[in-house]
């Protein structure tokens, strides 16, 4: 597994369902990652494309965006940890928003997900975070807190899972907290839940130019998630230079 206290900062580019085979061969050509140990870049494509990237990525890793919560079986049209193994990935992230409220994942496949992964060394990045709704409630903090008492499998610990913080209404929206509220929100959440204290936590939620540095930077912060900006080849280029 990759030693993850080493970085300073992890940038995970999350493609969602973009980019076809020119647009893969273009953005390698023209992807600069320093060959510094302090940062950790993670590609995540659409799973169909992870092997185009296998061997050809320098000074990054290999991301997947899903994975099957099952380990092998008849599950028509499932991938397991086990395969994303065998082609190089490190790292997945589970229960983005997105699968949640589009494929009616919740917490207890989210806690299965990350389990095989951590089983077959693959690191997982959990994605927790709060409605528009839940937020005018006042509601961010317990949301938070039933999301990572119920994803978070047992075995997690600072070595092998990253969480992401991602405020739903932030994503792809251009709308982002101000830049004291993600830190007291990353502070609360260690704070409130010893068990994560010490683990890397990213935000994610319309990261861009403009703001990553400032986020980054962030005493609580430890990367970001980075969906739409991770797709501009020469401003991702800058924010992770
Ligand atoms: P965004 O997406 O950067 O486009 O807001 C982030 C994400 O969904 O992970």
């Amino acid at each position: 597994m990759i030693k993850l206290s080493k970085f300073s900062s992890i940038f995970v580019a999350n493609w969602k369902l973009n980019g076809n085979l020119s647009f893969i061969n273009q953005y390698l050509d023209s992807l600069k990652v320093n060959p510094s140990q302090l940062n950790c870049v993670i590609i995540c494509p659409p799973t169909i494309y992870l092997n185009n990237f296998n061997s050809i990525l320098k000074n990054c890793y290999l991301g997947s965006q899903d994975i099957s919560k099952f380990e092998s079986g008849a599950y028509t049209g499932e991938i397991s940890s086990k395969s994303l193994n065998d082609f190089g990935v490190k790292f997945c992230i589970v229960g983005h928003s997105e699968r949640r409220q589009y494929f009616n994942e919740n917490n207890n496949d989210i806690k299965n997900k990350a389990s095989k992964l951590i089983k077959n060394n693959i690191i997982p990045i959990i994605c927790i975070g709060e409605s528009l709704k839940q937020k005018n409630e006042n509601k961010t903090i317990e949301v938070l807190s039933y999301q990572i008492n119920n994803s978070i499998p047992s075995e997690s610990n600072q070595h092998n899972t990253i969480i992401a913080y991602e405020p739903i209404w932030a994503i792809g929206t251009g709308l982002t907290p101000t830049i004291d509220e993600i830190e007291n929100l990353h502070y609360l959440i260690r704070k409130n839940n010893i068990k994560i204290e010490n683990f890397k936590i990213l935000y994610g939620g319309s990261v861009n130019l403009q703001n990553s540095r400032e986020i980054i930077n962030l005493t609580n912060v430890d990367g970001a998630l980075i969906g739409g900006a991770s797709l501009k080849i020469d401003e991702f280029n800058q924010m992770i230079a």
